[in-house]
């Protein structure tokens, strides 16, 4: 019964970007009918779960995390039948759905935001936003200062010469969370889809909601806006927010308390440190907050083992478990990442991306997997502009490519695209274009070849499953060369990673239960590989 209660503290979750896993319908955009036809796979590959990015009525300005009416399907992906058909497969095949809710801001589509626009300033439907006068003789400055996270100012001014505040695109209006009308309409939207069967909720900007009651100006806007993920002070992690994830989390209870299935809230939570980190993850808040800063790190023993241990330590006694992350759709992609500045070609991406998987699974906590990651694709990094799609290009003066490389929709088989990802009506193409290398990654040749990053990660999972020392709990750092780091796992088990090019001396003697590369001779670790070895703690001195 524990463990069943608990399941999220150790489980794998894989990241569907649904719109660009499997097209079902032949339009050149995957829908959820393709997520369901992939569920098989995904079974095989050894998830506990998946998450689900927003398949929500929008316009998709940024791609559905602009959501027009939160409890319906925009007919782009399917309808609420189809969802149902979904969340029943899943269920059968003893996968969890997570869905991805947007609280912090909705589509400037959204009914009530279409309301507040017809409505004159001062009305009811435009305090559930934040509408507010401009500064200067004629009102035609904004009524602060702040950025908007995807570039330019975070307020738009509409004709009656009222200015919205939207921290993301003007497309995607804030909500006012200081209005209870907003907490009551999420807690309705919540049991809409608990109601449906879901089984958690990963929330999107989870320390955003609430901003400075006045609104007042950044001391220092640059730097707010300086990197995509820097944090306003003044408009992200306001300690209001917390008593929502109170709500939630007891909402979340009470389906639990009926059933005996813990329903799950994972928020993506980008704070200046693990420590303001942590009191998202309290026990009466969220039971899990995405861990950026591994995926943060560069490739780098030191980089890592920081980020690790402040990461244990900062959890500690809050209940929780941590939650790692390398991928996800917003980031380049861990084979291209690690690769720079690493000649192209040398492979080096690809091995220390492999490395990187095993250390992830070897870690005390909840792993997350973005579609893609299991078949080792790098970023696209020289999709045309003509064809990016992703806000952060056009709002940044086609400064920043960020986000449509690791979007690519998959490679499911043959020699060309579309890959097998859309059922090929003729002339329909993939939403974004497929390079011809992606035949390289794709399942079909994944699944037939025991080397491939497909097959890494379903070994890691099935002995992560398997192995009672690789569930939650704590790890021992082992002595090791500077280039190297090792920890152990329970009495016996040994992961170890060489950051390094060279080989190094095995700190486990004997052959490694999974390598994330050839590991041709025994007691040796070749360079930029991870090993997991079972040892015989007697044996072995500094265990
Ligand atoms: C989160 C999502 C990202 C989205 C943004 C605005 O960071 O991961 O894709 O653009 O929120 O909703």
């Amino acid at each position: 019964m524990q463990s069943r209660y608990r399941w999220w503290r150790d489980a794998v979750i894989y990241q569907v970007y649904v719109r660009s896993f499997l097209d079902s319908t032949g339009d050149g955009v995957g829908d959820l009918a393709g997520v369901r036809a992939g569920l098989p796979y995904l079974k095989k590959l050894g998830v506990d779960g998946i998450w689900l990015s927003p398949f929500y009525p929008s316009p998709q300005h940024d791609h559905g995390y602009d959501v027009a009416d939160y409890c319906d399907v925009d007919p782009l992906f399917g309808d609420l039948a189809e969802f149902d058909l979904l969340v029943r497969a899943a269920r059968r095949l003893g996968i969890k759905v997570l869905l991805d809710i947007v609280p912090n801001h909705c589509s400037s589509e959204h009914r009530w935001f279409r309301e507040a626009l017809a409505s004159p300033p001062g009305s009811a439907a435009r305090a559930r936003f934040h509408f507010a006068d401009g500064r200067g003789p004629d009102g035609a400055e904004p009524p602060n200062n702040w950025h908007a996270m995807f570039g330019g100012p975070a307020w738009t001014r509409v004709p009656d010469g009222q200015w919205y505040l939207h921290m993301f695109t003007p497309e995607q209006p804030d909500w006012n969370w200081r209005n209870p009308e907003t907490g009551a309409e999420f807690a309705r939207v919540l049991r809409f889809w608990l109601d449906r069967g879901v089984d958690g909720f990963r929330i999107d900007v989870a320390a955003g909601l609430f901003k400075h009651p006045d609104l007042p100006d950044s001391p220092d806007p640059e730097a707010d806006a300086r990197t995509r993920d820097s944090v306003n002070p003044l408009a992200w992690n306001q300690p209001e927010v917390h008593d929502v994830w109170r709500q939630w989390r007891a909402i979340c209870d009470e389906y639990a308390a009926r059933d005996g299935r813990e329903r799950l809230l994972v928020g993506e939570v980008s704070v200046p440190t693990a420590r303001e980190h942590a009191l998202y993850v309290r026990p009466d808040e969220l039971h899990q907050a995405f861990f950026f800063d591994l995926l943060g790190a560069p490739w780098d023993p030191d980089a890592f083992r920081k980020v690790i241990s402040e990461a244990m330590q900062d959890i500690a006694g809050t209940g929780s478990t941590v939650t790692w992350v390398l991928n996800n759709h917003d980031q380049v992609r861990t084979v291209t990442r690690y690769g720079e500045p690493a000649p192209e070609g040398s492979g080096l991406g690809a091995a220390r991306a492999r490395a990187a998987a095993l250390l992830m699974l070897a870690l005390p906590g909840a792993a997350y997997i973005y579609q893609g990651e299991e078949l080792g694709l790098p970023e696209v990094v020289d999709l045309p502009d003509d064809v990016l799609t992703d806000p952060i290009f056009r709002r940044t003066g086609s400064r920043a490519r960020i986000r449509d490389g690791c979007r690519v929709p998959l490679p499911w088989s043959g020699q060309a695209s579309p890959f097998g990802f859309t059922s090929g009506v003729e002339g329909v193409k993939p939403w974004l274009p497929q390079p011809e290398w992606f035949a390289e990654h794709a399942t079909d040749r994944a699944l037939a070849d025991t080397r491939s990053f497909w097959h890494l990660y379903r070994d890691g999972l099935q002995l992560r499953a398997s192995l009672p020392q690789l569930g939650e709990g704590t790890l021992r750092w082992l002595d090791t060369p500077p280039d190297v780091l090792a920890f152990a796992r329970g009495d016996d088990l040994v992961c170890a990673v060489n950051f390094g090019t060279a080989p190094v001396p095995a700190p486990v003697p004997g052959a490694p239960l999974l390598a994330s590369g050839p590991c041709p001779d025994a007691g040796v670790l070749p360079g930029s590989t991870a090993a997991w070895w079972i040892t015989d703690p007697s044996s072995t001195p500094h265990l």
